[in-house]
Formats: structure tokens, C-alpha cells, sequence
């Protein structure tokens, strides 16, 4: 598979198969792959808590927001919630900010998991106390992202911004998902 064809199976996924569970050591090994991403000025700020079993999993879930385009659509239901996530820290004893550096990182995760058959979604819409209290996560650690991960239980589909510029997702009568992009002669300035 080309990179390319990677950054295109890459989608945000937010229906899974549940019951396909992800060995703790497939996120290790994706973790490893943010390990060795870009980071400002070599900082490595970044540190990680990752979940694969349902009883931690059931606890991180309500902390999160899904889909705010799917009105009326309130995430996913009992069964096809991710069966993984990988919450991303930023550790304040190294640096007060983070910079790009958690962006690289999930997208290199993504990449990882997208080769590995696994699909997932970035959610920064996260009750951060919430899940800091649910986790036990340290107040030395900032929560920037949450990775959900899992097999992907849907079709996700690119396609062009209309005449209109409406990037808002959809999901048609089928469950497809549609995200509009809009086209490289209008994202490249010169
Ligand atoms: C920084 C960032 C934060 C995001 N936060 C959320 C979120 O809180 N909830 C959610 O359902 N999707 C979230 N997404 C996923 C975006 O909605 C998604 O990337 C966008 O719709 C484009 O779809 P694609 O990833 O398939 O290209 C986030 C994506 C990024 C990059």
C-alpha cells in the first residue's frame, strides 16, 4: 500500500465492531510510531494512556462528543463503540504547551492503524476533568486528544466541496458517511 492509499483509507471511523478487541501490544506498537514523530525542538512532551479492555473502555466513552455535524445522531450505540483508545498527554514538567506536536502523533498512530485493518477517530471534544478523574490521570498531564480505535464498521466516502463550500458531513439513507474535501486547485494558493 502507497502512503497515499493509506492517507485515503485514513478516514475518521465512528462505528466499530465492538467485539474485535485490540491486543494491548498493537497500541503499544502504535504508540511507538508517535514516539518517533516530529516534536518541537525535540521536546517530546507527549506521553499516553492507552485502553483495550471494555471495562476501561466503558469508562472513557461517555467523556467524549461525536459527530457535532449528526444532529441527530448521539454517537455510537452499545456494540459498535470502539474497542480501544489511546488518550494523549501532555506532560507540563517538560513544557507548558504542545505546539503541533499531538496532531503528528495521532496521524502517524492513524496511518499505523489504517495499515494494521483498524480505523479510528481523533476527538478533542473530551470532558477533560471527567475523564482525568476516570482514568486517575495525574494533574501534571494535560489531556489534549482522544484516539478511539477500533474496526471500522462503516463506509466512509470522500467527495467534492459542492458549488456551495458546505464542508459539513453527511451520512445518506445507506449509513455511508460523506465527507466533502475541497479540491487541491483551491487548497494550493501558488
Ligand atoms: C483536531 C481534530 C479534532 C477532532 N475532534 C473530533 C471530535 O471531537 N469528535 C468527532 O466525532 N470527530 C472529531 N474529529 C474528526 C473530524 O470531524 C474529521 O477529521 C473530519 O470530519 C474529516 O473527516 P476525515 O477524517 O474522514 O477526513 C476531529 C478531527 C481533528 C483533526
Amino acid at each position: 500500500m502507497t502512503v497515499r492509499d493509506l492517507i485515503l483509507r485514513n478516514r475518521s471511523y465512528r462505528r466499530f465492531h465492538q467485539d474485535v478487541a485490540i491486543p494491548r501490544e498493537t497500541l503499544v506498537q502504535l504508540v511507538d510510531l508517535a514516539r518517533l514523530s516530529p516534536s518541537a525542538a525535540n521536546h517530546q512532551p507527549l506521553k499516553y494512556v492507552v485502553s483495550a479492555d471494555p471495562a476501561t473502555n466503558a469508562r472513557i466513552f461517555p467523556c467524549l462528543a461525536w459527530a457535532a455535524y449528526l444532529k441527530d445522531w448521539p454517537g455510537p450505540e452499545e456494540g459498535e463503540r470502539p474497542s480501544a483508545y489511546i488518550v494523549v498527554l501532555g506532560d507540563k514538567r517538560i513544557k507548558e504547551s504542545f505546539g503541533c506536536d499531538h496532531g503528528i502523533a495521532v496521524q502517524s498512530i492513524l496511518i499505523g492503524a489504517a495499515e494494521a485493518g483498524l480505523g479510528g477517530c481523533i476527538i478533542a471534544s473530551v470532558q477533560r476533568r471527567e475523564l482525568a478523574d476516570a482514568l486517575g490521570i495525574a494533574d501534571h498531564f494535560e489531556i489534549l486528544l482522544v484516539l478511539a480505535l477500533g474496526r471500522p464498521k462503516e463506509t466512509v466516502v470522500i467527495e467534492a466541496v459542492g458549488a456551495g463550500g458546505d464542508v459539513k458531513y453527511w451520512r445518506d439513507r445507506q449509513g455511508v458517511h460523506h465527507v466533502p474535501k475541497r479540491p487541491l486547485d483551491q487548497v494550493i494558493v501558488r
